[in-house]
């Protein structure tokens, strides 16, 4: 059954720019009700405005450092004091990094595993319970198509995009007889920001990529049918699927030669 998303409330994550921007428009254009967070507030609240007149849908802007876990807790409990429950949480924020292990800034690989790995634990069990009670309701947690193999030079940043899609492919499983759907996205390339912050620009004027629209309407049609999980364009597909018949050895040596450049500096910016 398709679910009923108009008139109700999505909490998206990142939502200040590139694929959590996106969510905030297309599901505004579904009439959803919205409570957008980032750290960018003026970011939000621009968007906020734009949604309200372009949709007439309510939103509420609550801006959050998801690094530290004290803001993330004042999150929880802001979206709890909203009188009406989430029906939808998109748990898209994250980053990345690419990087040699000797110049790797250890302290925002730890940054990384808060944000991309337990922020969206704890988002996921934090509104799932609820939703099974409403048997209504349901998660997208924005992984990646390097969820599919370990990437060198991006370890600790494939690895959490691992855990996003292992997750949420055992919650689908144990949702199953129910009405609640997870769903892990698996993008590829896609143009945001998120190359500059991972101090590669390079890499988007080098290779395809899709933009958060295509992202977006692939993941909310894909969501609708209940998939565990999504991977925008069969090109994308086909080297997520790849990985399953060839030595785990070759996949990440071969997976080497495409970072190595990049991590070194030798094709950075
Ligand atoms: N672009 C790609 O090719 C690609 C491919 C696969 C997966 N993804 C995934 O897609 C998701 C969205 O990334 P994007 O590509 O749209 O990049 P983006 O434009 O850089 O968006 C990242 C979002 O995460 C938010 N964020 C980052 N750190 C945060 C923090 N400490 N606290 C709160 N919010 C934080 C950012 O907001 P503020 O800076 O305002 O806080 C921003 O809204 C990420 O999970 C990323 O891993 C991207």
């Amino acid at each position: 059954m398709k679910p009923q998303l108009s008139g109700k409330w999505a909490l998206v994550t990142g939502a200040s720019s590139g694929i959590g921007e996106e969510f905030a428009n297309q599901l505004a254009a579904r009439k959803m009700n919205l409570i957008l967070t980032a750290r960018r507030e003026d970011r939000l609240q621009q968007l906020a405005e734009k949604l309200q007149k372009q949709h007439g849908t309510k939103t509420v802007v609550l801006p959050a450092d998801l690094v530290k876990p004290e803001e993330l807790n004042r999150l929880v409990d802001e979206v709890r004091s909203l009188t009406d429950p989430v029906t939808l949480v998109v748990n898209n924020a994250g980053f990345g990094e690419i990087s040699t292990i000797e110049n790797s800034d250890l302290q925002k690989l730890i940054d990384i595993v808060q944000v991309n790995i337990s922020v969206v634990t704890r988002l996921t069990y934090e509104f799932l319970p609820e939703m099974i009670s409403r048997n209504d309701g349901g998660v997208i947690n924005v992984s990646s198509v390097t969820a599919f193999q370990p990437v060198p030079y991006m370890g600790v940043y494939s690895a959490s995009k691992a855990y996003v899609l292992h997750l949420s492919e055992a919650l689908w499983a144990e949702l199953y007889e129910t009405d609640v759907r997870i769903m892990a996205l698996c993008p590829g390339t896609t143009r945001t920001e998120f190359f500059d912050k991972a101090g590669v620009t390079s890499w988007l004027s080098k290779n395809f990529a899709h933009t958060p629209s295509q992202v977006v309407r692939k993941a909310l049609l894909f969501y609708e049918r209940s998939h565990p999980f999504c991977i925008p364009g069969i090109k994308n597909w086909l080297v997520a699927w790849i990985t399953k018949f060839v030595r785990r050895r070759r996949v990440v040596l071969e997976a080497k030669k495409v970072f190595h450049n990049l991590a070194t500096g030798e094709e950075k910016d």
